[in-house]
């Protein structure tokens, strides 16, 4: 069959002297034009809806069969031609362009800096990254989970049973809807962190876990929303020894007090066994922390539950923990002296500038927390 459209000879789309003069004066307008502006205007000029190889083009249709094709093929390749030329000195242009932009734009390093407005680390994020710093240097890792959670975590998997105080919805903010099944709530504490890192991965592991917990209750001391950090450590021979060096040793670091007393008194929680509350000394009249005879609650703890450990699928006999549960705000309180829970997230611009950390120095354990 004949190929009407196929390669054509070099005869065939010869260009006649129209175009070769078009294609020169679409050269030398180019060579000319020294900004993208002009280049533009010169594609319009050619290829834009009105441009000369376009009408060219549209007069196709009026040629007899034979010349129309060959035409056709000569005003084709011109085209691919001049835009690829277009393209080309777009390239020169735009580099030319940027060049003279980066000489602009020099500036002097060697300037002092101009005073600017400065910002403020708000206390309990400083808080949470000291946190990170000291159980970072004891080879903990930031572990996180959803602050709206299955009741399956955040109660049952804890061995927190049926009628514990805790599932009413007094305390609990329950929300509309399910996932796998499972009634949804806003967690009222991090300990959930433990069900999701214990699920999805492999001991040994040494976790910490700051984020947001609801609860329904609000006075100088509670907030509906709050922040806790809990800790988890989970391996094949961990005591009550390791829990206490770990928390003594935190607690020693993050209020800058090489000697303060820790107290571990024993108590209970449904995910842990034993449970112990762990005190720190201070002194009640003047509220010094390391100072006088009195305790201080400071933060829950204990050996993790043989039955939490099945519930994630951790056979008891062979893997063992402690966990621990802190109040990002009240440990901010104590170390800060503060007297209002509320003041956190009340956005008072002079109040975060004075408990605001400087963004510059970071927590950096080596230095002082
Ligand atoms: N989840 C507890 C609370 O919100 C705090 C807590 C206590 C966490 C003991 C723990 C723990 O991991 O072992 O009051």
């Amino acid at each position: 069959m004949e190929r009407r459209f196929g390669a054509l000879s070099v005869q065939e789309t010869a260009m006649t002297d129209d175009l070769v003069a078009l294609r020169r004066e679409t050269e030398m307008a180019l060579a000319e034009a020294d900004d993208l502006r002009a280049l533009e205007a010169v594609r319009v000029r050619m290829l834009g809806k009105g441009g000369r190889l376009t009408s060219l083009l549209k007069q196709l249709g009026t040629l007899p069969a034979e010349e129309r094709r060959k035409q056709g093929a000569a005003l084709n390749s011109l085209k691919e031609e001049i835009s690829a030329l277009i393209e080309a000195r777009k390239q020169v242009l735009e580099a030319a362009e940027l060049n003279a932009r980066l000489a602009q734009e020099r500036f002097d390093i060697t300037l002092p800096p101009r005073p600017q407005p400065q910002g403020f680390i708000h206390p309990i994020t400083r808080t949470i990254e000291e946190m990170v710093a000291i159980f970072g240097a004891m080879g903990f890792e930031v572990a996180e989970g959803p602050d709206i959670e299955t009741d399956w975590h955040n109660f049952s998997a804890l061995n927190i049973p049926e009628h514990h105080p805790a599932r009413t919805e007094h305390d609990t903010f329950y929300l509309p809807g399910k996932r796998d099944g499972r009634p949804l709530v806003l967690r009222t504490h991090t300990s959930t962190v433990q069900i999701i890192t214990m699920l999805s991965r492999n001991p040994p592991f040494r976790i910490i876990a700051p984020g947001r917990a609801y609860r329904a209750d609000h006075d100088a001391t509670h907030s509906p929303m709050f922040h806790q950090c809990e800790g988890l450590v989970i391996d094949r021979n961990i005591t009550l020894a390791h829990l206490k060096g770990c928390l003594v040793d935190f607690l020693r670091a993050f209020f800058s007090l090489p000697e303060l007393a820790v107290r571990f008194r024993a108590s209970y929680f449904p995910f842990t066994e034993p449970s112990m509350e762990v005190d720190i000394g201070w002194d009640r009249a003047s509220g010094k922390l390391g100072q006088g005879s009195d305790w201080l609650e400071i933060l829950g703890s204990g050996m993790v539950h043989p039955r939490v450990l099945a519930n994630c699928g951790l056979d008891p006999r062979e893997w063992q923990g402690f966990a621990f549960g802190m109040g990002v705000e009240r440990l901010t309180m104590l170390k800060h002296g503060i007297t209002d829970l509320r003041n956190f997230f009340e956005s008072d611009i002079r109040w975060l500038r004075h408990y605001g950390a400087n963004p510059l120095s970071p927590a950096i354990l080596h230095e002082g927390i």
